[in-house]
């Protein structure tokens, strides 16, 4: 089974377990939320379904345009029922490294107002600690013009090594839906404090949010190579 499918069965499986009639519905971003998003049509048009899109992106939202559905914003639906989220990383403590695609500050605002966050992924994501499986480090999104001593003030706290992220080597940084920059932190130690870590960067001038989801997931729904799904 490839990836992909794994990431489908995992999508299915959590639409098809939360997804409820009248339900105001956080949609998540990447690669795996299209599957979910898919699975969520086929739900809608069958059994007549009344959902509320929430958004996370600007990805989200042309999903949940394309695919026909009724798209709703924070500002009406400020309590979400349920959001369907990926993730880059899930560790034993459910503790999540999110933002690989960038959108992570509007993906926490949308999880935090949910009454349930479910992540879904490919058993590749699951993991025991950060940084077992992910190497890409924690996504922290930062204003433009602070992007290097909010570097150098995360180096000083915890060392490890910090890239601005761009699309293309050598190209310009890569540009958030929110307008801002995005510093990637590959940490050298995974034995940290992940909430008091998030806390600590969080008070940084400059920086708008960070990619550690701490205390906000309570499912995953992880795809495996022989077709089946893992939840814990
Ligand atoms: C985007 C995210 C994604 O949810 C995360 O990167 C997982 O993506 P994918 O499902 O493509 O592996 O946090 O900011």
């Amino acid at each position: 089974m490839s990836l992909e499918q794994a990431k489908q069965v995992a999508a299915y499986q959590a639409v098809d377990q939360f997804v409820t009639n009248n339900c105001i519905f956080g949609v998540g971003s990447g690669s795996t939320v299209v599957y979910a998003v898919q699975r969520l049509a086929e739900r809608v048009e069958s059994e007549k379904l009344k959902v509320t899109c929430i958004p996370t992106s600007f990805q989200a939202k042309q999903l949940i345009i394309k695919h026909g559905l009724n798209l709703g914003e924070l500002e009406t639906n400020p309590n979400i029922d349920v959001t369907i989220d990926g993730a880059d990383e899930v560790d034993s403590n459910m503790t999540l490294i999110k933002g690989g695609g960038g959108c992570l500050l509007q993906e926490k605002i949308i999880a935090s107002c949910s009454k349930k966050l479910i992540v879904i992924a490919d058993y590749t994501k699951d993991s025991v600690k950060l940084g077992d499986r992910y190497k890409k480090g924690v996504p922290i999104e930062v204003i433009p013009m602070a992007y290097v001593p909010i570097k150098n003030k995360i180096i000083s706290l915890y060392g490890g090594e910090i890239k601005l992220r761009s699309a293309v080597a050598k190209a310009g940084p890569v540009v958030t839906d929110n307008g801002n920059f995005i510093l990637d932190w590959m940490f050298a130690n995974q034995n940290l404090d992940w909430e008091k870590v998030n806390n600590t960067i969080k008070l940084i001038p400059g920086v708008v949010e960070t990619g550690l989801f701490v205390n906000m997931c309570c499912k995953a729904y992880f795809g495996q190579p022989e077709g089946n799904v893992v939840e814990r």
